[in-house]
């Protein structure tokens, strides 16, 4: 490990600490009051703690996601479905084949496919909030989670029915990038890449016979015209199943108690004000909280001089309670200007599918709180121990139904 204390100051701070993951604002703050760069003992690295820093990381071209090939571990033949996805994930490359890729994925993922889907996703709001018992029971479960895997099924073009099954087999694979993973993750991780790849060939090679007016077909085209290797279809059909539900169930999630707290919650959720609300939610309560970037060349952040091999993290969730941007930060106001916050990441990697993520969300959320005005949390939800993921792992409510409105 690199000693940096030379340069910025040192902090200890366990990552799986239940209490600090349940509320890791005030540590973040104590950072930001340390400097725009910090060493984090217990992660082994120096982290980026404000906006204008984290933005600087994201963005320089002499630092990138990718660890270059002499420092990754030795391939582990047990571990080998899961590598060959990880592999060819955007994720996980660099330009030249980054830049190749997302391009052809940005093309797949165009504007009127998204503005296409609004309809049925308020339809599947509506459909899950029907079957909702008055409870209590775990909203995070029934609505939250189902809502966002069934608007990437949906647009992504695989039927419903696969949903459950498909959100097994992701967070099977997303738990290898937190802060616990060990043998019995690894293992569970391996079988479901394993099935998940075998699952979506199948999808594939009915897209190829039979195509359709959505996503992986889209894809599919682009394979055969030669600008995708069979690989990187799969990879990328996979990590967008991966990426498209966690986050945005966490963040649905986040969001509930939030509103139920703020007294203009009825205004925040109205059509004018509802892009608004979702950028507030996410800059205040974003999941995803540490990312981290490889040093490709010599580089100095924030006076610290970083060498090819370092590691430097990236505190999104820091970042978007900056001070400096949102003096007020640490108050949760929908009707704010907002700055561009930091929740969907910055640069060349930044979120492919912010656009579907706020669509959900600006349509999830005011559906939740029209068709059941009388939700209320029972027991405090808890959040989930699993430091990177921020999110509840679950939250008991009751609901009274309204029907929905008339069209
Ligand atoms: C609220 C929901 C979401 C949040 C907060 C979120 C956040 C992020 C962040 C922070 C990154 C950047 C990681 C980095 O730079 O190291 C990212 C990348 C990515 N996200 Fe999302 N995401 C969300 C939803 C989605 C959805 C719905 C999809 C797919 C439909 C998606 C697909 C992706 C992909 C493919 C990447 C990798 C892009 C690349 O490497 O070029 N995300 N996301």
């Amino acid at each position: 490990m690199r000693d940096f204390s030379s340069f910025v100051p040192v902090v200890e701070q366990d990552p799986t600490d239940p209490a600090f993951v349940e509320n890791p604002y005030p540590f973040y703050r104590h950072l930001r009051a340390q400097g725009d760069v910090v060493f984090w003992k217990d992660y082994g690295f120096p982290v980026a703690t404000t906006l204008e820093t984290v933005r600087q990381v994201m963005k320089h071209p002499h630092l990138g996601r990718a660890v270059p090939k002499a420092l990754r571990p030795t391939a582990r033949p047990e571990l080998a479905a899961f590598d060959k996805l990880e592999q060819h994930s955007l994720l996980e490359i660099e330009p030249p084949d980054h830049t190749r890729i997302r391009k052809l994925a940005m093309q797949a993922f165009a504007g009127p496919k998204i503005a296409g889907i609004a309809i049925p996703i308020s339809q599947l709001a509506d459909q899950l909030i029907d079957a909702l018992p008055e409870g209590p029971f775990d909203l995070i479960e029934a609505y939250a989670k189902p809502l966002a895997a069934r608007s990437i099924t949906a647009f992504l073009g695989v039927s419903q029915d696969h949903a459950a099954r498909l959100q097994t087999w992701s967070n099977a694979m997303v738990a290898m990038y937190q802060a616990r993973r060990n043998a019995d993750v690894e293992r569970q991780a391996e079988a479901a890449a394993g099935e998940f790849a075998d699952f979506m060939r199948g999808i594939i090679a009915e897209r190829r016979k039979v195509p359709q007016n959505d996503f992986i077909s889209q894809l599919v085209a682009f394979q055969r015209s030669g600008d995708l290797s069979e690989e990187e279809l799969l990879s990328t059909a996979i990590l967008l199943l991966n990426a498209g539900h966690e986050a945005t169930a966490h963040t649905l999630g986040n969001a509930v108690p939030l509103l139920l707290d703020f007294t203009g919650r009825v205004e925040a959720l109205a059509p004018g004000s509802i892009a608004g609300t979702v950028e507030e939610c996410l800059r205040f309560r974003p999941p995803l909280h540490l990312f981290t970037r490889q040093v490709y060349q010599p580089v100095t952040v924030a006076g610290v001089p970083l060498q090819p091999g370092n590691t430097i993290g990236c505190l999104l969730a820091s970042a978007c309670r900056d001070d400096a941007v949102w003096p007020d930060g640490e108050k949760f106001d929908p009707f704010r200007i907002q700055h561009r916050h930091t929740a969907f990441g910055v640069g060349l990697h930044s979120c492919l599918g912010a656009a579907l993520a706020r669509l959900e969300l600006q349509i999830g959320l005011p559906v939740l709180f029209a068709r059941c005005p009388d939700l209320t949390i029972v027991e405090p939800p808890r959040v989930a121990n699993l430091y990177h993921f921020h999110g509840y792992e679950a939250m008991q409510v009751t609901v009274r139904q309204a029907p929905p409105p008339s069209t």
